[in-house]
Parts: C-alpha cells; structure tokens; sequence
C-alpha cells in the first residue's frame, strides 16, 4: 500500500475494528496528501497531535466548505450554510452563542446539573428492561436508547417519534463522511428530511411551549435577538443528531474496551472516582469522531515541512493525534490513570464540541451504573460488527452475557 492511498483503507469496512495501525502508518508523514477522500476527490490528512492542535486554532481554515476550491466553491449540502458546525466566525460564533445561552456554557453547566437525577432515572429504567436476561445487545438496549432519550428530553422532541427520525439520523451519519456522489445525494435528502420533520415541530413549540431548549430557542428574545427560522431549524436538527450518534459510539466503544480489560471493569466498582478520568482515556482511546473531514484552507499553510496550498480540502485525524507517542507515552496502552490527558475527543478551537459537558455527564453516569449493576459482563463477539461511518465509528451491535443485573 504506497502512503497516498492509505486514507482509502481506512474507508474499508474490513478495516473499520482497527484503524489504529493504519493511522501510525500516516503519522510517518504527518502532513499527507491522499488520492481519495470525500465527495471523490483527494485530500490532505494531518495525522499527528501538534498539527491537528495548531489548525484546529488556525483561523487560515475554514469550516465552510464553500471556500474550497476543489469542490467549486458549493457547500457540501444544501443545509451547511445553515448550521453553526459547518461556518466560520463571525457567523458561527454568533449562532454557537445563540444555541449556547438556552443549553449552559461549559463552564456553568447548572442546566446540565439539574437533569441529573433524569438521566440517573433513565439509566435506572434501561438497566431495569433487561434484568432477567443473560444475553443483551447492549447498543440496541443501552448504548442507543439512552443518549436519544436524553436529547428529546432536552430539545423537547416526542420520543415517540425516534423510530421517524432514526432512519434519517443514520442515513445522515453513514453518509456524513461518504466518499462518492450517490452517498452526497443521500446525505441531502435524509438532512431535508429531517428538517422538514424539525420546522413542524419549531412551529408547534411556538404555538404552545414547553420547558424545553426548541421552545426557549422558538420564543425567548436575548440581547442578541432570535436565530431566523432556516438557522433555527438546522440547529435543532444538528443538535438531535450531534446528541445521540456520538455518544451511542463513546458508550458502545466504552464498554468494548473495559470487558477487554475487565480487570478495569472490576476495579471501577471499587473506585468509582475513577470513573471520569476513564471516559477521558476512552475518548482518547476510542474516540468517537475519528476524523474531521470538513476544512479547507483560506491561504497557503506550511506545516511539518509541507505545504498545504489555499482553496483544498484538509481532514484532521483525531484518532491518530490521539495516539500519537510524540505527545502520549505509550498510546496504545488503555490507562485510566494517565496524567496530562488532553485529547481531541472533542476536537479543541472554536468548533470544541458544543455537547462535551452532556456527553461526559451521561457516560459518567451510564458507567457508575454499568459497574455496579452488571454481573460478570463478557463479549460473545470480538469484534463486534461495526455502524458502516469510519468518521463517527463504534460497534452496530455488542453482545455481551451477564450472570445477572442487580
Ligand atoms: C462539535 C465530538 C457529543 C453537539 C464536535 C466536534 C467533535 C465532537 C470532535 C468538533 C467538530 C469540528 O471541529 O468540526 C463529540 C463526541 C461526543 C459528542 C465524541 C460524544 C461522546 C455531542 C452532543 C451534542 C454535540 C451530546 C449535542 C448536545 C455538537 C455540536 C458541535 C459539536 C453542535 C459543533 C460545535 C461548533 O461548530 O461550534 N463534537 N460530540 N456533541 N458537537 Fe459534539
């Protein structure tokens, strides 16, 4: 295999149980140009933890596709212009705050705090449905059903509705990263179906609103105003995704990891202190989000003694970042305990995952739970098959046998 088509077996669903000996294959050349790539056309891949870290903080990259050259200057769909993920600042970062005041910054997560005993309950009730069972398919009984129940909750989107907008929720993250014009073309329809689906239920929140985020966005007016509508939809719509098709990886690769180091599993019902900085390293580990592949360059860029040309598509591998020796010792070791873990999980910049605190509070809670309930939990199958994205990556179904649920 010659280094410029590397990024090609890491689109192979063989590859998809372990890409980690082909992402230290790209850390040798750490900025690398690569024949294929999204949307069928080729891409630089930066691969080591220095440089993912220093465009990540670059304003010479851009996150709106429309600055790309190669693709003609045209979004990658038709809804990215609307979506905060997808534009750069000023835009992006007057959209983020708008979203941001009615879900709680970081660093003042009392919204968060407050649904705590909610999620607990959750997790309670999910634990509960299986108990009796010695063989559970813990993404469609846990992994799955708890971020998407979370997330409705919070946007104030009928849970009865999920098996609606699952179909589209997976057709959007099986083709978010796809590579050929078919998946583009469903990619735009799953988006405006969904969004479809998502100006309805805005206009119903307007006409009647509840204690949720969709309603607060609907009708309370800031000191900065109210999103208009098209953005308002798409955000909502970013939101449902972004809420439960990453977590649904960082609880299904979870779980994966610690019953191949059940000594791990074991030690954490004794020292549930332990349990945050674990979701650290699994997000170090396993990262959800492998890859970044939305960025193009607003000028011609130097770095790691190549030089990335303005206009051309740029893919941030955070999953080899994270294993990247030059910044963890010893990285493919799984260690809880590690010091100075400052992964890019989340990614890091001005795109740091709107949803972190959410994302860590749930796992954390979902873990506590797990290790304490759950009797002699093993695999049945390893690997497990995998969900077909190889950006948003984690297992379709885990099997495991358990002795009991207490
Ligand atoms: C952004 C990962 C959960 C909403 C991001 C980014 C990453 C990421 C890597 C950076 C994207 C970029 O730079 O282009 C994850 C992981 C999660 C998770 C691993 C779970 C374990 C969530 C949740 C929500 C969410 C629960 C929603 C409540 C968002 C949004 C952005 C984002 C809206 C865009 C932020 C911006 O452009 O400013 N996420 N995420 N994420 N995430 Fe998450």
């Amino acid at each position: 295999m010659s280094q410029e088509t590397i990024l090609r077996e890491i689109y192979d669903a063989a590859n998809r149980a372990n890409p980690y000996p082909l992402w230290a294959q790209l850390r040798q050349t750490p900025v690398c140009w690569q024949e294929d790539g999204p949307d069928e056309r080729g891409t630089y891949v930066v691969s080591t933890y220095r440089e993912i870290e220093a465009l990540l903080h670059d304003p010479r990259i851009s996150s709106d596709l429309r600055n790309c050259a190669q693709t003609g200057g045209r979004p990658r769909t038709t809804m990215d212009p609307y979506r905060f993920i997808n534009l750069d600042p000023p835009e992006h970062d007057r959209l983020r705050r708008l979203a941001m005041c009615h879900f709680g910054p970081p660093e003042r997560s009392e919204y968060l705090e407050q649904l705590r005993p909610e999620m607990l309950r959750i997790v309670t009730m999910l634990l509960d449905q299986v108990r009796g069972q010695r063989q559970i398919d813990f993404v469609e009984r846990f992994a799955y059903p708890l971020p998407v129940t979370v997330i409705c909750r919070i946007l104030g989107v009928p849970r009865e509705d999920e098996p609606q907008f699952h179909v589209w929720a997976e057709a959007i993250v099986a083709n978010a990263s796809g590579s050929s014009k078919e998946q583009r073309r469903q990619l735009e329809q799953a988006q405006s179906d969904l969004n479809q689906y998502m100006a309805e239920l805005v206009e119903r929140h307007r006409e009647l609103p509840g204690d949720d985020m969709l309603s607060r966005m609907a009708t309370d007016t800031g000191p900065e105003g109210r999103m208009a509508d098209s953005y308002l939809v798409a955000t909502a719509a970013l939101l449902l995704v972004a809420g439960h098709e990453t977590t649904v990886n960082l609880l299904g690769n979870g779980m994966l990891t610690l019953l191949r180091h059940p000594t791990m599993f074991d030690r954490l019902r004794d020292a549930p202190d332990l349990i945050p900085a674990t979701v650290e390293e699994l997000l170090r580990y396993e990262p959800p989000v492998q890859f970044l592949v939305s960025r193009t360059t607003l000028d011609e860029i130097a770095l790691a003694g190549t030089t990335i040309p303005k206009g051309v598509r740029v893919t941030l591998a955070l999953a080899a970042g994270n294993r990247d020796p030059a910044r963890f010792p010893d990285p493919d070791r799984f260690d809880p305990e590690r010091r100075d873990n400052e992964h890019l999980g989340f990614g890091s910049g001005i795109h740091i995952c709107f949803g972190a605190p959410l994302a860590r509070i749930e796992t954390q809670i979902a873990l506590t739970e797990l290790v304490r309930r759950l009797e002699k939990p093993r695999l049945v199958v390893d690997p497990p098959p995998y969900r077909p994205s190889p950006s948003l990556r984690g297992p379709e179904h885990l099997l495991i046998k358990v002795d009991g649920v207490a």
